[in-house]
């Protein structure tokens, strides 16, 4: 299948790729995009993990470029009683022409993807999220402009999949990340050396010192789905890396807040800062949409 693209993590597409994708997303958002590249298309969605945002945005992009999305919850096919991942795979492709997929370990997206004949979409990994970032990316572009170059971007607490996404896209688009993760929780440590090739990446423990001069601040829950039995052990080691009010007041005065939701305030970020005039979180949340549709088109469309 040599023209089958994937979308797995972000560098899977060149930095012109992306800026394309993200150009047809705001073109999609402002309504100048018609057509429907999906007609008579079906994408399978296989989720072994709980969602809101990926499930529902992709679904209704699926149906407004013309094509129709499977729902398939773990819980229901033969994937959750053992089935192997391999031939899943190659029996959705006989149906499906693309397959969208929320699991646990990164390892079974590779998988999935390599005995699939159909393109393969990462919608959520322990180890990446980047349709997420894709997103943010797209809601920084609304507030500062295309070129992402430029900008500072500061992640504040788990080294998570947001926290590697967020490290890939840098390396790609080469702006300065700096993350501060409390000791034991640092990113992965083979994607923070990649990014550091191409991009100015810093790691700290101190979120002040992340903050300072940012043009985004970003976060995410301190607990990731099935991490839950860790969840007393987090908020302790975590207590310190809560955005609020005086965090964001070091990052610059034009600052914007991202979160990819679900939030929990007060434990990683405040009511008042989620809720305040810099917090962009419901248009990340709407960008998913765009971003998603611009990806389908460009993996399954005609
Ligand atoms: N941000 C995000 O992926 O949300 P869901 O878990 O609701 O899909
Ligand atoms: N890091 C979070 C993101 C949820 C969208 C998780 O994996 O649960």
């Amino acid at each position: 299948m040599p023209d089958k693209r994937d979308f797995l993590e972000i560098p899977d597409f060149s930095a012109d790729e992306l800026y394309d994708l993200l150009d047809l997303a705001h073109r999609m958002k402002r309504g100048e995009f018609r057509a429907r590249p999906l007609a008579g298309k079906t994408l399978a969605m296989i989720f072994e993990k709980s969602s809101t945002r990926t499930r529902v945005s992709f679904e209704v992009g699926t149906f407004q470029l013309g094509g129709h999305a499977l729902f398939l919850s773990s819980r229901d096919i033969q994937l959750g009683r053992g089935e192997p991942i391999r031939d899943t795979a190659r029996v959705l492709s006989r149906y499906v022409d693309g397959i969208m997929i929320r699991t646990f370990a990164h390892a079974d997206v590779v998988e999935l993807a390599n005995f699939a004949t159909v393109p393969v979409i990462n919608g959520l990994t322990d180890l990446l999220h980047p349709c997420q970032v894709m997103a943010d990316l797209m809601t920084i572009q609304e507030s500062f402009g295309t070129a992402l170059d430029g900008r500072k971007v500061a992640w504040i607490g788990d080294g998570n999949n947001m926290a590697n996404s967020w490290l890939n896209a840098a390396w790609r688009f080469g702006f300065e990340l700096r993350l501060a993760c409390p000791p034991g929780y640092e990113p992965d440590r083979q994607i923070f050396d990649r990014a550091r090739t191409g991009a100015t990446v810093l790691l700290t423990h101190d979120p002040a010192e992340a903050a300072d001069g940012a043009d985004v601040v970003t976060t995410d829950v301190w607990a990731s789905m099935g991490q839950e039995a860790e969840a007393e052990t987090r908020r302790h080691a975590f207590a310190g890396y809560r955005v609020d009010q005086d965090l964001m007041a070091r990052a610059a005065s034009d600052a914007i807040f991202l979160h990819c939701l679900p939030a929990h305030r007060g434990e990683e970020v405040t009511d008042e800062v989620i809720e305040g005039r810099a917090s962009r979180v419901f248009d990340e949340a709407e960008n998913r949409l765009h971003i998603q549709k611009a990806i389908l088109a460009r993996l399954m469309g005609d």
